[in-house]
C-alpha cells in the first residue's frame, strides 16, 4: 500500500465541495471508503452520501475528525466559528487541518482551533468535474507528510498550486475562486446577445459554451499571450476590430478588474471578521449578522 492509500481523511461539512472531494478521492483510490469519514448535521444528507459512496457519515464533527490524519473544513464561512469551537479541543498535534473556507486565514484558524498545523486552500467550482484549480499554502508547523496529504486531497478537485505567501490564497479567492462567476456572467450575456440576434436559445447556448471551452483550451495549449491570439484573428476593418472597439468603449478591462478587486476586498473583510471573532476573549458567539450568509460568502 502506498503512503497515499494509507491516509485517513475526515471531512467536516459534507456539502457541494466536500462531495466533489469525496468522489475524486475515491475515484483516484487515494483513500478506501473505510478511511474516509464525513460529518453532516442533516440525516437525509448523511444517508444519501453513505449510500452513494459507501463511506461513514456521522452527525458529530468531532467524531469525523477523531481518527483522521487530515481534517478538511468545508463548511460555509458563517459556520466556521461554531465548527472551530466543536473541533478545537479534540485535535491532536499529529493532525493537519485543511480549510477551504473562503476568507478564513491561517491566523484565524490556528487561533480558533488552538492548533498550529493548518493548510489554507482556495479551490473553484469546476472541481465538481475535477477541472478545478486550487491555490494553497501551509503553516510553518505542517510537516512534509502533512503537506503531501493536503496535496493528495486537493488533487481530487483538479489542479493545485502550492504558494509560500498566504496573500496569494486571498488573491486567488478573488481571481480563480470567484473566477467562474465572471465567466458565467460573460457566458450568459453572450447567449442573450445570440438570442437577441435571432438564434434559438439552445443553439446560442451551445455555440457560446463550445466557443469558451475551445478558446480556453487553445489558449492553454498555445505559447502565445491572449493578446497575441486576439491580434491573430483581428483583421483590419473586420468583425473582431468592430467588436473590440465596443468592448473597450464599455470599459470591459476596467469592469473586470474592478470586479476582481471587489471580490478581493470582500475576502479580506471576511478574514478580518473571522480573526476578530477568534481573538482571545472573543471566542463566544459570532458578531452581529455573522450567521447570516451574504453574497460574498458564496465563493465559487
Ligand atoms: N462552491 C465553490 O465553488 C467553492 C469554491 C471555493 C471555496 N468554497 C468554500 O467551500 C466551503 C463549502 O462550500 P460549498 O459550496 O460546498 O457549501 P455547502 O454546499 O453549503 O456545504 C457546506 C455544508 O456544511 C453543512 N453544515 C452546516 N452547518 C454545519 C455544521 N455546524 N457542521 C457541519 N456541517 C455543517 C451544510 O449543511 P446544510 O446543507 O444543511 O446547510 C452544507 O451541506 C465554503 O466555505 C466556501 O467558501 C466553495
Amino acid at each position: 500500500m502506498s503512503a497515499k492509500r494509507e491516509m485517513r481523511v475526515g471531512i467536516v461539512g459534507a456539502g457541494v465541495m466536500a462531495e466533489a472531494m469525496i468522489a475524486g478521492l475515491l475515484a483516484d483510490r487515494a483513500v478506501t471508503p473505510n478511511a474516509l469519514i464525513a460529518s453532516h448535521p442533516r440525516r437525509e444528507r448523511r444517508d444519501a452520501l453513505a449510500q452513494r459512496y459507501a463511506i461513514r457519515v456521522v452527525a458529530g464533527n468531532p467524531e469525523a475528525a477523531r481518527d483522521a490524519e487530515i481534517v478538511v473544513l468545508a463548511v460555509k464561512p458563517q459556520m466556521i466559528g461554531r465548527v472551530m469551537r466543536d473541533l478545537g479541543p479534540g485535535l491532536r498535534p499529529d493532525q493537519v487541518v485543511l480549510s477551504i473556507v473562503a476568507g478564513a486565514t491561517i491566523g484565524a484558524l490556528s487561533s480558533g482551533l488552538a492548533h498550529p498545523a493548518i493548510v489554507r486552500a482556495m479551490p473553484n467550482t469546476p472541481a465538481q468535474i475535477r477541472r478545478g484549480i486550487t491555490v494553497w499554502t501551509a503553516s510553518p508547523a505542517c510537516t512534509a507528510r502533512q503537506r503531501e496529504l493536503a496535496r493528495a486531497v486537493l488533487r481530487a478537485l483538479g489542479e493545485e498550486r502550492q504558494v509560500d505567501d498566504e496573500e496569494f490564497v486571498a488573491m486567488a479567492t478573488a481571481l480563480s475562486g470567484t473566477g467562474p462567476t465572471y465567466l458565467f456572467a460573460v457566458m450568459e450575456a453572450l447567449i442573450d446577445a445570440g438570442v437577441h440576434l435571432g438564434f434559438p436559445r439552445e443553439l446560442a447556448h451551445d455555440l457560446v459554451v463550445a466557443t469558451l471551452i475551445g478558446s480556453a483550451e487553445y489558449a492553454a495549449r498555445s505559447e502565445l499571450h491572449p493578446a497575441q491570439l486576439r491580434n491573430l484573428v483581428t483583421s483590419p476593418g473586420g468583425t473582431s476590430a468592430a467588436a473590440i472597439y465596443e468592448l473597450e468603449k464599455g470599459r470591459i478591462r476596467t469592469v473586470l478588474s474592478d470586479a476582481v478587486w471587489a471580490a478581493y476586498r470582500r475576502t479580506l473583510e471576511l478574514g478580518a471578521r473571522l480573526e476578530a471573532g477568534t481573538r482571545p476573549g472573543e471566542r463566544g458567539e459570532p458578531g452581529a449578522g455573522q450567521n447570516q450568509p451574504t453574497d460574498a460568502d458564496r465563493v465559487g
